[in-house]
């Protein structure tokens, strides 16, 4: 194949989304870069990246949103979730209080989606073993009741972040 039937490729707009620092800019540095950030900065607005994925032997490009927790520094909401056809909604199983807003997170997401959207909820740095404060069962129980996929990852050691994203995009796909 050469390069002009790269238009061909399937694009899918996926959303990161979940409170402030509960590793959503990880997720996606450890996914399309293999890095992790120990002491990275809040995200600022909104920035994309882009990372294909093999799915039964096609290429689907996963365009990933990335914005901030926090209410003022975030995107436009309406711009950041128009098309989305995936999201990962993300909580630290080590604070409680990030995941008490999922479901808030999820208000949001259906207010401002125009589409189906597949979700997967994902307990996030699963690695901080001693401070957790959600378990496992809590987390599957709710996306269970909410129709979602559900993992736990830990961006900082690597586990199942790439199996999150392939969920979502084999599911979209
Ligand atoms: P906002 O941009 O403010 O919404 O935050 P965010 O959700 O993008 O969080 P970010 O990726 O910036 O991570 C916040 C902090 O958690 C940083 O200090 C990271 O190093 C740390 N962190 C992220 N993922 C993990 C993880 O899996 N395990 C541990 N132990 N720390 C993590
Ligand atoms: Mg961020």
């Amino acid at each position: 194949m050469d390069e002009e039937d790269s238009g061909q490729d399937y694009i899918f707009k996926i959303v990161l989304i979940g409170d402030s620092a509960v590793g959503k800019s990880n997720l996606l540095a450890r996914f399309v870069r293999n890095e992790f950030h120990p002491n990275s900065m809040s995200t600022i607005g909104v920035e994309f990246q882009t990372q294909t994925i093999n799915v039964n032997g096609k290429e689907v490009k996963a365009q990933v949103w990335d914005t901030a927790g926090q209410e003022r520094f975030r995107a436009v909401t309406s711009a950041y979730y128009r098309g989305a056809v995936g999201a990962l909604v993300v909580y630290d199983v080590s604070r409680r209080h990030t995941f008490d807003r999922i479901g808030r997170w999820l208000e949001e997401l259906q207010t401002h989606s125009d589409m189906h959207v597949v979700t997967v909820l994902v307990g996030n740095k699963s690695d901080l073993r001693d401070a957790r404060e959600v378990s496992t069962d809590e987390g599957r129980a709710l996306a269970e009741a909410h129709g979602m996929f559900f993992v736990e990852t830990s961006a900082l050691d690597s586990s199942n972040v790439k199996p999150a994203f392939e969920t979502l995009v084999r599911e979209i796909y």
